[in-house]
C-alpha cells in the first residue's frame, strides 16, 4: 500500500481556447491591444491549471511573455496552455498563441509566455498537486528547463523581497 498520488498526463489538462478579436478589443488602428491577450493567456493557463489539480488556483508568475506579431479586429486567436512542470503545490503552463485570419485561413504564431500557478485550498493555503506524467522526450526537456525556470524564480523572488525590506517603507511605519 502506498500513499503515492497518481500522475496526470499532459494531454489530460490541455486547454484550447478561442476567441474572435473585436473593436472593443482593440485600439483605433485596430492593433489588438497587449492586455487583451494577457488576459486571455492568464485564463487559458489558469484553467489548464485547475484542470491538473481539480482545485481552485492563483497565479503567482507571468514571465517570459513576447508579443512577436501584432493580432488584429477579426482575427480568431487560438490559445493553447500546456503543463510543462509540477512542484509539490505549484504548476508551470506554457500558453502559445496563434492567429488566424478567417477569410485567408493564414495563421500566424503570435505570443508564448510561461505561468506559474498554486492550487489552494478552502483557505487559501497552497495545496499539494498530482505530479506530471512525462511521456515524451519533448516533454521531458520542457519540465528540465520548467524546473531551471522555477528555481530562477524562487531566487529573483527571495532577491527581490530583500530589496524591499532594505528601500520599501513598512505599511506600519508609513
Ligand atoms: C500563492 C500563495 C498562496 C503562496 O503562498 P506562500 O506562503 O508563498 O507559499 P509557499 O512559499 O509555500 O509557496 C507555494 C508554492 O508557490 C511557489 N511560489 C511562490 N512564489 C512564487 C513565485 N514568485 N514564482 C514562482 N513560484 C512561486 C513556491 O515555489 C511553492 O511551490 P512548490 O510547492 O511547488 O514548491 C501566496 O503567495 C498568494 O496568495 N499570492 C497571491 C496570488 C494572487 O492573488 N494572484 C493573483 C490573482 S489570481
Amino acid at each position: 500500500m502506498t500513499d503515492e498520488v497518481p500522475g496526470k498526463c499532459v494531454a489530460e489538462s490541455r486547454v484550447v481556447l478561442n476567441m474572435m478579436m473585436n473593436p472593443e478589443h482593440a485600439n483605433r488602428l485596430g492593433n489588438v491591444h497587449g492586455g487583451v491577450i494577457m488576459k486571455l493567456v492568464d485564463e487559458a493557463g489558469g484553467l489548464a491549471a485547475m484542470r491538473h489539480s481539480r482545485s481552485p488556483v492563483v497565479t503567482v508568475a507571468i514571465d517570459s511573455m513576447t508579443f512577436d506579431e501584432p493580432i488584429y479586429v477579426g482575427s480568431v486567436v487560438t490559445l493553447t496552455a500546456e503543463l510543462t512542470y509540477t512542484g509539490r503545490t505549484s504548476m508551470e503552463v506554457r500558453v502559445s498563441v496563434v492567429a488566424e485570419d478567417p477569410l485567408t485561413g493564414s495563421r500566424v504564431h503570435t505570443n508564448a509566455a510561461y505561468l506559474v500557478y498554486v492550487a489552494i485550498d478552502r483557505q487559501g493555503r497552497p495545496h499539494p498537486v498530482p505530479p506530471l506524467c512525462i511521456e515524451t522526450p519533448e516533454e521531458q526537456l520542457l519540465f528540465q528547463e520548467a524546473a531551471e525556470r522555477q528555481r530562477a524564480r524562487k531566487e529573483r523572488h527571495q532577491r527581490e523581497q530583500a530589496l524591499r525590506r532594505r528601500i520599501d517603507p513598512q505599511p506600519n511605519e508609513e
